[in-house]
């Protein structure tokens, strides 16, 4: 098979976790391949996956070799594969944008992101990288609230030719206006905000499911989410965390048949604990009236690390996203992004979203 060659922007701790599964899988045949929702995908195994351009604005990383710059500071997740070899691409300066908040200078170094000086590239600059590159695709790992940056690299990735993997929630691919314009050029897109593995989100949807299946009226819930990665530490700024809210609720209410009143649910990053590193935990509350309007509760406490959780979808995202390429599909991919994101252009119930995504994945579906 083809190598797939992707590009990243923000090599943060989702990249790092991505990039580890990928050296992680090389070693592994596919009945030791834990973790895997999909071990091949159109033929495509994880080690098929080449990282060949990448882009950041941290000092630790700008001029560092991917494999070097994933174990840099501030990137504090697991290391499930400390041995990643030497990929001979080196990570460009990006265009920092809105991409840091300066709240970050508050913090230490440790924990934080720090300017590089190194001059930014500007669009020409990054359309050059990607095409020079030959990357078929962007993963963007931008910190939440860079909706700037993200614009600016989906900008790129539209003049580059190359398809976009959002893995965050700016809303481009559930934009109608920016998905039209990968739709007019026959680029792929997937998004928005990648829904992790066994995430808050898809355990969240999956109750809900639950209690409605189950003729159980939800009358209010939350979901309050508590880590000490730079994810959280960005979303300390409030003003950064629209987009992640309206995501991370929408993905809730869009599995109940009748939406909560906004005041009947609270969804959301809920603060930052630093020595909680990348582990991320959940409370999630649940309360409900049942069988002769009986009243009910259900507590739940969902611990995780946090970038793993988001690798093991990105790595079968990037495949279905290959596959269109090599089919000429261009434009949304409606079904990897119903099962991959949060907020996708069109919201699915889950196991609706798992088939159709099997069925794209076996040709028996085109987007
Ligand atoms: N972990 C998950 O399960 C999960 C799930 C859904 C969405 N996400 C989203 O994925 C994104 C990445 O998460 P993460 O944990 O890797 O974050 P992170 O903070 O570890 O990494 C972000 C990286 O982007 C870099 N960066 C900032 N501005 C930039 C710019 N303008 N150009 C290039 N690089 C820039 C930073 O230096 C950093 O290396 C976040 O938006 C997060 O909310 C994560």
């Amino acid at each position: 098979m083809d190598k797939i060659k992707i590009a990243i922007a923000g090599i943060g701790n989702c990249a790092s976790s991505l990039i580890q599964g990928i050296e992680y899988y090389k070693n592994n045949d596919d009945k030791e391949a834990i973790g895997l929702m999909h071990w091949e995908i159109g033929g495509y195994k994880p080690s098929d996956i080449e990282v060949v351009e990448a882009f950041d604005i941290d000092e630790r990383k700008v001029g560092k070799d991917i494999s070097d710059a994933i174990f840099e500071a501030p990137n504090c997740t697991t290391i499930f594969c400390d041995d990643v070899p030497k990929s001979g691409v080196r990570v460009k300066m990006g265009k920092i944008l809105d991409g840091y908040s300066d709240h970050m200078e508050n913090y230490s170094d440790n924990n934080a992101f720090v300017l590089s000086n190194e001059k930014e590239l500007d669009k020409d600059g990054v359309v050059k990288a990607l095409k020079d590159s030959g990357a078929e695709m962007l993963v963007n790992y931008l910190p939440v609230g860079s909706e700037e940056a993200t614009r600016f690299y989906a900008e790129c990735a539209l003049e580059a030719g190359v398809a976009f993997i959002n893995s965050m929630p700016v809303f481009i691919a559930s934009n109608p206006e920016w998905s039209e314009r990968f739709n007019e050029k026959n680029i792929p897109i997937i998004g928005d905000d990648i829904k992790a593995q066994i995430g808050a989100t898809i355990v969240h949807r999956t109750l809900s499911h639950l209690f409605q299946n189950r003729g159980v009226k939800i009358d209010r819930t939350y979901q309050l989410n508590t880590g000490g990665n730079t994810d959280f530490l960005n979303m300390l700024n409030r003003d950064r965390l629209n987009s992640k809210k309206k995501s991370k609720t929408e993905a809730v209410q869009s599995v109940l048949d009748e939406p909560l009143d906004d005041d009947n649910i609270h969804v959301g990053p809920s603060d930052y604990v630093a020595w909680q590193k990348d582990n991320k935990v959940c409370f999630l509350r649940m309360e409900g009236r049942l069988f002769g309007d009986v009243p009910m509760n259900l507590e739940m406490r969902l611990s995780v690390e946090d970038s793993p959780n988001s690798g093991g979808v990105v790595i079968d995202a990037i495949r279905c996203c290959k596959l269109a390429i090599d089919r000429n599909q261009g434009g949304i991919l409606y079904s990897p992004s119903a099962y991959f994101m949060k907020h996708p252009p069109i919201q699915y119930s889950d196991d609706e979203a798992y088939n159709m995504t099997n069925d794209f994945i076996d040709g028996r579906r085109n987007y």
